[in-house]
């Protein structure tokens, strides 16, 4: 820390960080997208969604490109396209069936080569299946299975035929399945006898079996057959390798209307019954494939591009399924964890693949620099040209460990903010054009337009802090929540009149440029300050002997909130008796004295959910000697046990 960074500063100035990184000279030469797109974009809005647009293949063009009846949205009015088509038939009538669509990677080691070409035929195959099965346009499946390609695979049948899939990530409970099947009155739900996880197969039809048993909705389950586990065999279940593998290997796609209904994805919403979100078609699509090309800088004849993300999630969704295969990219999916068989798994398939784009999460990257810089520092990772964060704040000194680390100091990092809700990104850096600074979203992207305001909904002055809203609609976003209007008018349009209010707080620095705080739920107050979690966290995170931190805010008689904070030290760290002064000190410097933990707990874990995202609920819980609430959306029950050994009024 620079010596003359004051301790006094105010809280505005939280987060003053002077590194900047600018774009290397030969991406910024050859960038997809330059400066002129902003511009572009500024001048006419509807018109730059419009030459978006036209990157995909329309059987029908559109006539009114926004119909806008706030808070309900219509792009693309009366255009006509088929998602299917889009994302791989398009590819092969050009010439490139042959170029590989996917490098899919088993973690037992098998892998398999998928072109474009064996993509047509093996979604031509399924469609045909789940039209055999008696699924039709707009008819709801369910998707509950393991990353094999059989996964894209399904998605694109049901998009192919108009059936409105709702993709629930393997990690869930049966009974969140369940919810989920009945809330979008499921028919067919696609699943597998299990995937591999942690070097063992790992079953999902048991769960499935529970999921389904008296749910009347659902009349089929078609099964994958990936690990060779025994399963139970009942009246409705049906094996894909009997019903898909005999199919014809040709089907047309039948243009949908671009605001027909492509998908449900429910959010995995800490509380309350999870909300289906509603993505449709043509500005989805748009969105999804425009903002691949520009913030990866996709270039589809050279690139390897890999989201570690699961297919689960919405950044599977849009970023290994629907925005690359648009964009004819080639792209790696790896079906396991990042330790099976080594701490190494994924430098190894960059390595082996020679990826170019890496896209993953803070929740992953703050793992890496935990088991250390020794592990990617023995592959070969040159190849690396483009990294990608999101699902999270990034700390600066994640950001800064993942370019040096893993893109040798010279790619740039590109902090993606969005939302299952928003469908595609919506503030980022652009590789070949922003300065960018380790910590921030920087700008809205081109076409997007994104403010923070204050609680009078005031846009604030740069080096202000607020809330961050939308101000206009854009082509990705969601239409409603499935089955219930009122609750997308009140969740997501009321409390800022005219504006989409996404949940998180945010921060313009003095430049402008926007800093991303994590949800206003997550904003303590301390002594009449409002101070961010994540500000915190980072600060802790500077600290060389500190690997992971969470901060919670817990009731204090004398400051209304008190800062908590639970640190995770860096593989070698010593824990040593003065570490929690250090580490309080140290915020103290950082940040100024009202940002100063009350209390520092050393743990071995962190509970987060299945998406990797920090659960603060159950540590505030901890923090305020409460009996700590519901656990099932945590990813591993035991972790809360291992924070509560580790306490000193164990709660
Ligand atoms: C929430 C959305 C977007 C796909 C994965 C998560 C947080 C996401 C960032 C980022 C700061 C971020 C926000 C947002 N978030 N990306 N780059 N910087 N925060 O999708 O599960 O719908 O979560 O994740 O709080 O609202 P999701």
């Amino acid at each position: 820390m620079a010596p003359e960074r004051e301790t006094q500063e105010t809280l505005s100035n939280l987060l003053r960080e002077d590194r900047r990184f600018e774009p290397p000279a030969d991406l910024a030469a050859a960038a997809n997208v330059t400066a002129e797109a902003y511009e572009e974009a500024a001048r006419d809005r509807l018109g730059f969604w419009e030459r978006a647009a036209e990157r995909l293949t329309w059987a029908q063009r559109w006539d009114t490109t926004l119909d806008w009846q706030p808070p309900f949205a219509k792009w693309f009015v009366n255009g006509k396209l088929n998602v299917a088509y889009n994302c791989v038939d398009r590819h092969v009538e050009a010439g490139n069936g042959d170029k590989v669509a996917y490098h899919w990677e088993g973690e037992p080691g098998d892998s398999r080569t998928i072109t474009y070409a064996d993509l047509q035929k093996e979604v031509s195959k399924a469609a045909n299946a789940l039209t055999e099965l008696g699924v039709g346009k707009g008819d709801r499946v369910a998707i509950y299975m393991p990353m094999i390609p059989e996964l894209p695979v399904s998605l694109l049948a049901c998009a192919r035929i108009g059936a409105i899939h709702s993709v629930v990530f393997g990690g869930f409970s049966a009974t969140a399945l369940r919810s989920r099947i009945d809330d979008a009155d499921a028919k067919l739900v696609i699943t597998a006898d299990g995937g591999y996880r942690r070097g063992a197969p790992s079953a999902l039809k048991p769960t499935v079996d529970e999921a389904v048993k008296d749910c009347e909705s659902v009349e089929h389950v078609l099964v994958v057959r990936r690990t060779g586990q025994d399963v139970e065999q009942n009246e409705r279940d049906v094996w894909w390798h009997d019903v898909v593998e005999r199919q014809s290997d040709q089907h047309t796609p039948e243009p949908h209307d671009a605001e027909d209904p492509l998908y449900i994805l429910y959010t995995s919403g800490t509380t309350g019954k999870p909300k289906g979100i509603l993505h449709t078609t043509g500005g989805y699509l748009t969105q999804a494939s425009w903002t691949h090309h520009a913030v990866f800088d996709l270039k589809p004849e050279t690139d390897i591009y890999w989201c570690t993300a699961d297919i689960g999630w919405v950044t599977g969704h849009s970023y290994i399924v629907y925005g690359p295969l648009a964009n004819g990219a080639t792209s790696v999916i790896y079906e396991g964890t990042p330790d099976t068989p080594h701490r190494g798994r994924f430098w190894e398939i960059v390595q082996k693949y020679k990826v170019t784009i890496l896209y993953t999460a803070p929740t992953a990257i703050r793992t890496f620099m935990k088991w250390g810089d020794d592990i990617p520092a023995k592959f070969d990772m040159s190849s690396l040209r483009v990294l990608g964060s999101v699902g999270e704040p990034i700390n600066p000194e994640a950001y800064v460990w993942y370019r040096q680390h893993i893109g040798a100091g010279r790619t740039p990092v590109v902090d993606t903010w969005w939302q299952t809700e928003t469908g595609a990104i919506m503030i980022s850096p652009l590789p070949g054009i922003t300065a960018a600074k380790p910590g921030a979203a920087m700008q809205p992207l081109p076409g997007i337009v994104a403010d923070v305001i204050d609680d009078q909904a005031q846009s604030v002055p740069n080096g202000g802090g607020g809330f961050l809203v939308v101000r206009e609609p854009w082509p990705s976003m969601l239409r409603t929540i499935w089955g219930d209007d009122q609750r997308y008018i009140d969740t997501y349009w009321s409390r800022f009149d005219g504006f989409y209010f996404p949940g998180d707080g945010a921060k313009k620095d003095e430049d402008g440029d926007l800093w991303l705080l994590g949800r206003v739920d997550d904003v303590m107050l301390v002594s009449g300050h409002n101070i961010s979690t994540t500000e915190v966290e980072s600060a802790l995170v500077s600290h060389p002997k500190v690997a992971e931190a969470a901060v919670v805010g817990a009731t204090d008689p004398v400051t209304t909130q008190a800062i908590v904070s639970f640190v995770i030290l860096r593989g070698a760290a010593d824990e040593g008796a003065d570490i929690a002064k250090e580490l309080r000190d140290h915020v103290a410097k950082t940040l100024g004295p009202i940002a100063k933990p009350r209390q520092i707990l050393i743990v071995p874990e962190l509970p987060k959910t299945r998406s990797g995202k920090i659960m603060r609920r159950l540590l505030r819980d901890v923090a305020e000697n409460r009996s700590i609430g519901d656990v099932t959306t945590l990813a591993d029950s035991s972790v809360m046990n291992l924070i509560a050994e580790k306490l000193p009024s164990a709660a």
